[in-house]
């Protein structure tokens, strides 16, 4: 069955620790967590300090996405306030493998993500280095846009291209998922699913138990 990843982006900053309380309640393993820098991406979401104060009060996996150009140079940073997974876009890299074997000798577990108009094969020399591959259904930078439909051939690929070569990465998903179309992205194929605004708006105990019986009945 696809895991859930609520994306905090959504949240309500002034109450962002009850509700990752609630998140957690509902015994979600993943928090997705998106940094952005305002030079990869044009806006700037939050850094350092507010991960280090939500480590504090959370077990869950801290699934840190980094919209940062030149991420290499903040990794050990994001480590010591409790990353466990760090996420590097091919994009913003000079030298991607060079910053994944980074992330991993800090212990931490990398991936690499694409954004929608990157092509799988601008990440095939890495697959065999990274825990996870993130395919972006939306163009990275803010919540609440609409799936774009094409980027799920690219998770297809990717479970193709990890059945041919016995690799053992995981896919996640990020950006505009919402009631109607999570079971598309959990039949083509996603380990896991990133979802803000359908988790965060409204009630997110109900959310979450929607989203997750859907993806119960679609396993
Ligand atoms: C977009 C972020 C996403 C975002 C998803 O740049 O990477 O993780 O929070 O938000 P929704 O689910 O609202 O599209
Ligand atoms: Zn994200």
């Amino acid at each position: 069955m696809s895991q859930l990843a609520p994306s905090i982006l959504a949240a309500d900053f002034n109450r962002l620790g009850g509700q990752i309380s609630t998140i957690e309640k509902t015994g979600t393993e993943y928090l997705h967590i998106d940094v952005m820098d305002g030079m990869f991406v044009p806006s700037i979401s939050f850094g350092m300090p507010l991960i280090e104060s939500i480590r504090k009060e959370s077990n869950m996996f801290f699934d840190v996405h980094l919209m940062v150009e030149e991420p290499a140079r903040y990794l050990k940073e994001f480590k010591d306030v409790g990353a466990d997974g760090i996420t590097v876009h091919v994009e913003a890299c000079s030298d991607l493998k060079r910053t994944l074997c980074s992330i991993k000798e800090l212990g931490l577990k990398p991936a690499v993500a694409i954004n929608p108009n990157t092509s799988v094969e601008e990440v095939l020399s890495v697959l065999d280095m990274v825990e996870m591959v993130l395919v972006m259904s939306v163009h990275p930078g803010f919540g609440g846009q609409k799936l774009i439909p094409k980027t799920l051939d690219k998770v297809r690929r990717l479970k193709d291209i990890r059945r041919e070569r016995g690799l053992k990465y995981n896919i996640e998903i990020d950006g505009g998922i919402n009631r109607e179309n999570i079971k598309d992205a959990s039949i083509a194929g996603v380990d896991i699913i990133v979802a803000g605004t359908a988790v965060f708006k409204g009630n997110i105990a109900d959310n979450i138990s929607y989203l997750k019986e859907v993806l119960k009945n679609a396993s």
